[in-house]
């Protein structure tokens, strides 16, 4: 991926987003949190890449995978006013269709088309599939760290905003009812992600947003996440029983165990 190509797909980026524009506040504020989303998930992958140590063509590649990995939200907010695939359509899927609609990589060489659709296809996925090329494998993982370092940040902001007033679209309409799902307790003891068929209310959301580091896969990400604090920031607006207590504990004996706690 060459400088001209990576400019040309911001700019269709930005053009593309504009059509979404609504007079309405509360359709406006989402599509703004996907656009600035985004442009932080560019941000995060550049970040990782130049630790891992990535040459500039495919640091280009990475950010653009990151420009475009959400572009099906948009569509789907419009047409269902809704972030939840569950509920609407699977938003990666949703984001090639819009991309090959709009022949937004027309121009790019095949091997890195391949790549951008690859990574975008599989971010959103429980797990990735074996049997993929290094490279697709690659790039779908360190999309996948820089989505989630932005993510923790959304939520954690989210959750310390004072007045904070529910945003349904990041809490994905769940109840915030006491205590927590068993099989969500069970998944976070066995240290794997958490099953997003087991979320039942916001209590249940939090705790799958702590298993994300289960998923986790380069070192720098781990740093970021230790030096900013996500874990711990995520565990104090959640009850502090003995019951929370011991998944807490699975969780922080799975970041010593990565070399992730101070
Ligand atoms: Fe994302």
């Amino acid at each position: 991926m060459d400088n001209k190509s990576l400019s040309q797909l911001k700019e269709w980026f930005t053009g593309y987003v504009q059509t979404f524009k609504s007079n309405d506040t509360e359709i406006q504020e989402n599509i703004n949190l996907k656009q600035d989303h985004t442009l932080r998930v560019c941000q995060e992958i550049i970040c990782v890449g130049k630790q891992l140590g990535l040459p500039e063509d495919a640091l280009q590649l990475a950010e653009a995978i990151a420009l475009l990995h959400d572009i099906g939200r948009f569509e789907q907010y419009a047409r269902y006013r809704t972030f939840m695939d569950g509920r609407s359509e699977n938003h990666a899927e949703l984001g090639i269709k819009v991309l090959l609609k709009h022949e937004v990589l027309k121009q790019l060489d095949d091997e890195i088309r391949d790549l951008i659709l690859c990574a975008i296809k599989y971010h959103n996925r429980p797990s990735l599939p074996p049997e993929e090329t290094d490279r697709c494998l690659f790039f779908s993982r360190i999309l996948r760290d820089a989505d989630k370092l932005d993510i923790w940040k959304v939520v954690i902001d989210h959750y310390y905003r004072r007045n904070s007033e529910s945003n349904t679209a990041i809490e994905l309409h769940l109840p915030d009812t006491p205590g927590f799902s068993k099989e969500v307790g069970r998944d976070l003891l066995n240290q794997r992600i958490v099953d997003m068929n087991h979320i039942k209310n916001l209590n249940d959301f939090k705790l799958l947003q702590m298993g994300w580091i289960f998923d986790i896969n380069f070192k720098p990400t781990f740093d970021c996440i230790r030096e900013r604090r996500y874990i711990e920031l995520i565990q104090d607006v959640l009850p502090q029983t003995k019951e929370y207590l011991a998944l807490f504990d699975s969780v922080y004996k799975f970041c010593h165990e990565h070399n992730f706690a101070n």
